[in-house]
């Protein structure tokens, strides 16, 4: 695995609820949930930030951390402008390779947008701006460790935050202390980061970061017995977050909640892994198997 990745042919594959996504080889992963691309930027992303109550006001400002095919800032759209129309959004992208949102830009992938996040999913690709009578929308192209430092001196302050690279094991580099701590400078105060892992390790950064965090519950009735949450939601302490459960504060405790770092925000993947597997290895914190079998975790 390296930051440098071989451009490759995108094609498009279909998830269970009928949208599509990418399958990505340079990190052995697709970019969305099988279950559903578009149900996951409703479920984990739009109702974790809280956009229903936050879009009752005039102005929004969103960060779309690994915009890839624009679902979360579309599906983000969707949501403010069907409840209050007026609502003046500001929406900052991040992505390192601008053929995924090119390869997005067209109609069997765009067809369950309305027209006018078409149009703007449309102008982020080709142009990488778009600018409306209720919106400003800029979309960075390049390593986020880099464009995100270029907003913090802006500075942006989010109200949302999309929060959305591949796993950690296979994308380490966006889940350090050191990444989480540029992040945290364009969260507003008030605002609310959410992401779909609920790593330990990811929980830790963000609380070394200076973030409270909570827990995405599962969703009644769909949940299998291994899992224990949909993802983390973040925000400055004070933020009102779903507080996590006994269980996954303990998990807080286990080696698996180690977690990476990148001090210069510049290392490759290989050395970020490396660095993260030896604290492990030397570490007198409990070992996950035993949290997993206290819990009946199987
Ligand atoms: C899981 S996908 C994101 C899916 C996206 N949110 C969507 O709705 O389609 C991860 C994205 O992160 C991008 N990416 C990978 N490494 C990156 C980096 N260092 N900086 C910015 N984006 C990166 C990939 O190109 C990919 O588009």
């Amino acid at each position: 695995m390296s930051i440098s990745w071989m451009p490759q042919s995108w094609t498009p594959q279909a998830t269970d609820d009928g949208s599509f996504t990418f399958f990505s080889d340079a990190f052995g992963e697709a970019f969305h949930s099988t279950k559903g691309a578009r149900a996951e930027a409703f479920e984990k992303f739009v109702a974790a930030t809280d956009l229903v109550r936050r879009a009752r006001g005039d102005r929004l400002c969103l960060l779309d951390v690994c915009y890839g095919l624009g679902y979360n800032t579309a599906a983000a759209l969707e949501t403010i402008w069907h409840l209050n129309p007026a609502c003046q959004v500001e929406v900052y992208g991040l992505e390192l390779d601008l053929t995924v949102p090119q390869a997005a830009a067209q109609p069997s992938i765009l067809q369950g947008w309305s027209e006018p996040v078409q149009t703007i999913l449309l102008a982020l690709a080709q142009t990488q701006a778009y600018q409306g009578p209720n919106l400003m929308a800029h979309l960075l192209i390049g390593d986020a460790r880099q464009t995100i430092q270029s907003l913090a001196a802006l500075p942006v302050q989010a109200d949302a935050i999309l929060f959305d690279p591949f796993s950690p094991r296979r994308c380490p580099q966006l889940w350090t202390v050191e990444f989480f701590q540029q992040v945290a400078r364009c969260l507003a105060l008030g605002g609310t980061l959410a992401t779909y892992s609920r790593a330990a390790s990811v929980r830790t950064a963000l609380l070394q970061a200076g973030l409270s965090v909570g827990s995405i519950p599962l969703t009644p009735g769909e949940a299998l017995p291994h899992e224990w949450s949909q993802g983390t939601v973040a925000g400055f302490p004070g933020t009102t977050l779903p507080p996590l459960t006994q269980m996954e504060q303990e998990h807080l405790h286990t080696r698996a909640a180690i977690p990476y770092r990148d001090p210069t925000l510049c290392d490759l993947p290989e050395q970020i892994l490396e660095r993260h597997a030896q604290e492990q290895a030397t570490t007198a914190l409990e070992s996950t198997s035993s949290w997993r079998r206290r819990w009946q975790l199987h």
